[in-house]
């Protein structure tokens, strides 16, 4: 995803800086080519020998501490996101007021002056961040273009409670992959549903399905970190919200169409990726159905239709809308898949053959084909949910392009 994108990593004195190792490995293990640049007080908590094993490349420090003197403007140069994590009261404080008096804080107004990607995640206790001083650099910062992430409330390392947490290793990754690729969604909102729907039988039985909601959830985390408002409705799963979206949680198909109406009329594109139930039991047991009870099992699950949500939703007003939904299949994929793209009135329909094991329900990897209104094909290879979710995006970008901007 990162592949052979060099990234400046910046390391100053915050305890936070041992969420910075995780980091690193993380963008090698993206295909990145980090670069870290450390002050003096950083190399308190830890050796520069740890980034430089975790980075696999020379650690930029000070100029009169290393024995080769270090090509700072070059590297500057070649950056694609300058990240500095953790970032302290005083890199704020400096870089704010244009102080250079270290190698990272000379490279970072070098690159501020260049307008080169700066992402600050800054960390510090919960009281210095709400210091007028930190937060009016901040406001400053943030007006010459400079992005931020975090920080997080939580637990802080010297007990207190609050904001000042750094961001986690993930979310300030994403961050760094939506400065690489581009803010290409921004201003657009963007609705996704995921996950399965649980239609109950009685308190204690459900009926439901074996999607895990991650192709859905990948699609919204992708989607927020391009820049686009993202509301994720979500049916029951195992997953952590991604961070910077609005999560509305939901249970059943009646509960789904309920949120997905009223969320759709403030929304630029509908991303239909939850494996909605087609049927439920008919009625539902206030208590539960006891074996003793029951003469036969025959007749218990009589099952009714839920509604198509999608097919609903297509008859709205589209003032420009994107509509996105999934076929899961496990035959016929094709033919199924453009069935349902023209019965819902689709811009794109996402196929995809379930009966494959490295495919579709319950596992990280998807193989697809993306069939638009034209009914042109685009097979796919076996790709990560979250570079399918890329793709998917890709084509969003593409549909909107050619339409006026859609009023929310
Ligand atoms: O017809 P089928 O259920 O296979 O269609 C799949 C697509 O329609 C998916 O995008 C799914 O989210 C959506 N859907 C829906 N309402 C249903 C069933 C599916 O919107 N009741």
């Amino acid at each position: 995803m990162l592949k052979d994108t060099p990234i400046l990593l910046g390391l100053t004195g915050g305890i936070a800086i041992y969420k910075s190792a995780e980091l690193t490995r993380l963008l090698r293990r993206e295909g990145a080519e980090v670069y870290c640049v450390m002050t003096r007080n950083s190399r308190r908590f830890v050796q520069p020998l740890l980034f430089e094993a975790l980075s696999q490349n020379r650690v930029a420090l000070d100029e009169g501490e290393v024995a080769h003197p270090f090509d700072h403007i070059r590297l500057s140069e070649k950056a694609r996101v300058f990240v500095v994590a953790p970032a302290t009261a005083n890199l704020l404080g400096k870089l704010a007021s244009g102080v250079a008096d270290n190698l990272l804080t000379t490279m970072l107004t070098y690159a501020l002056g260049r307008r080169a990607p700066i992402l600050l995640a800054p960390a510090m206790n919960a009281n210095m961040y709400k210091s007028p001083a930190v937060q009016e650099n901040l406001r400053r910062l943030k007006k010459w273009g400079i992005h931020l992430v975090g920080p997080a409330s939580g637990e802080l390392a010297c007990g207190d409670e609050g904001p000042g947490r750094m961001s986690e290793p993930e979310e300030i990754l994403d961050r760094i992959k939506g400065l690489v690729h581009g803010l290409d969604l921004a201003g657009r909102k963007i609705l996704v549903t995921a996950g399965p729907t649980r239609e109950p039988l009685d308190p204690i039985r459900v009926l439901s399905n074996r999607s895990s909601g991650k192709m859905g959830y990948e699609l919204a985390r992708v989607a927020a970190r391009r820049g686009a408002r993202v509301t994720l409705v979500s049916g029951p799963t195992q997953l952590a919200a991604p961070p910077g979206i609005n999560l509305v949680r939901i249970e059943t198909a009646e509960e789904l169409k309920k949120k997905t109406e009223e969320l759709y009329p403030q929304t630029n594109v509908l991303i239909m990726a939850a494996a909605v139930a087609d049927f439920r039991p008919r009625r539902f047991h206030s208590q539960k159905q006891k074996k003793t009870e029951m003469k036969s099992a025959d007749n218990l699950l009589e099952l009714s239709s839920t509604p198509d949500i999608l097919k609903e939703i297509s008859k709205y007003p589209r003032r420009g809308r994107v509509l996105i939904g999934f076929a899961a299949e496990s035959e016929n994929t094709i033919p199924n898949a453009k069935a349902k793209l023209q019965a819902k009135n689709l811009d794109l329909i996402v196929a995809n053959d379930v009966s494959r094991p490295e495919s579709g329900f319950e596992v990280s990897t998807n193989q697809v084909c993306l069939i638009s209104a034209d009914e042109k094909i685009e097979e796919l290879p076996l790709l990560p949910k979250e570079e399918v979710a890329e793709k998917i995006l890709d084509r969003v970008v593409k549909i909107l392009e050619t339409r006026r901007r859609p009023k929310p």
